[in-house]
């Protein structure tokens, strides 16, 4: 707690990373609200909320315009889409993420759906322990191997290089589409999502939930990565198509599948659910210990450090040129 936070009304919207609402209440005075719905708070307190924080709870236009003297909104987590950060950056409100503290984990869960989609590693270790491997004799041999493949990477940022640099070190060669090259990157650019599934037969979507990379992995760019395919999606499941994922998986269309992310979470569509080549995981991509307390440490630190230092420590973009309110 520092003398000059501790007057400061910060709102906590929604269900909160421990540690955040820890610090939230010993750093401000801390409301907490369960949904970004303004009619839960009166008028009065409306006023007093100067900061924001929120996990994946949505920060839509109608509570920013609902706080008049809100200044900043820390979310915690890289994927900053459930708060309309454009219409925040066009009310001089700051927006922070958690950027870098994740890189290297979320880098790692990736290669690890990879794994498992391709070797059925999940598969193979209920069949173990329903005890199929002493009755029934080896699991089959998987007809997916990552020899020989090439991966392309859809939202070379941050992290997807850092899953580059580990499919570079298991031998694959790696290219990518963005909507621009990335200078000082070296690795072979594709204009378009769907040329770069041509070129590739392991496509992994580390791209953000923006309104242009809504359902941008759709059944073309499916059928362009071919029957040997393999989907891998690490970034926001509102960028895949998932019907069409789930009718290319069932039809040969593509032959594996590894998801981390999905387009309505927690809820997972049936037919992903009945897809067995898919391997799913529930959005786990930064969920350890170690890398969740770094990124609710960032988060809490970007809003002390508004409040003391008068600077954002990792604005989005939406919000980088929003300075900080005088006296
Ligand atoms: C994020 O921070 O946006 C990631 O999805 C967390 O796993």
């Amino acid at each position: 707690m520092t003398e000059q936070t501790k007057p400061i009304t910060v709102l906590a919207v929604g269900a909160i990373n421990e540690h955040v609402l820890k610090r939230l209440k010993s750093e401000f005075a801390c409301v907490e609200i369960p949904a970004g719905n303004p009619s839960l708070l009166t008028p009065e307190s409306a006023g007093q909320v100067r900061g924001l924080s929120t996990m994946t709870t949505q920060v839509p236009a109608a509570l920013i315009d609902a706080l008049p003297n809100l200044e900043v909104i820390a979310n915690f987590g890289v994927g900053y889409d459930a708060v309309d950060a454009r219409h925040a950056g066009a009310k001089g409100v700051m927006v922070t993420n958690t950027p870098d503290v994740l890189t290297e984990e979320v880098a790692d869960t990736a290669i690890g759906i990879l794994i498992n989609a391709v070797r059925q590693l999940p598969a193979a270790e209920n069949y173990l322990r329903a005890g199929r491997w002493a009755k029934e004799g080896p699991f089959p041999l998987t007809p997916l191997t990552l020899r020989g493949r090439k991966a392309g990477i859809f939202g070379m940022g941050r992290i997807g290089l850092a899953i580059a640099r580990r499919l570079e070190a298991f031998g694959l060669p790696v290219a990518y589409h963005n909507r621009n090259p990335v200078a000082g990157v070296g690795y072979e650019y594709h204009e378009t999502l769907t040329g770069l599934a041509e070129a590739v037969d392991t496509l992994i979507s580390v791209a953000p939930g923006t309104a242009s990379t809504a359902k941008a992995v759709n059944a073309e760019v499916l059928r362009a990565l071919g029957s040997n395919g393999v989907f891998v999606n690490i970034g926001r499941g509102s960028t895949v198509d998932e019907a069409a994922l789930a009718a290319a998986l069932a039809n040969g269309t593509i032959a594996a599948a590894g998801l981390d992310v999905f387009a309505d979470e927690p809820r997972v569509s049936q037919a992903l659910l009945d897809a067995p080549n898919a391997s799913l995981v529930p959005h786990v991509g930064s969920a350890s210990v170690h890398t969740r307390l770094a990124m609710a440490d960032l988060c809490v630190d970007n809003l002390v450090s508004w409040f003391t230092r008068h600077r954002a420590i990792t604005p989005v973009p939406e919000t980088a040129h929003v300075a900080a309110r005088k006296g």
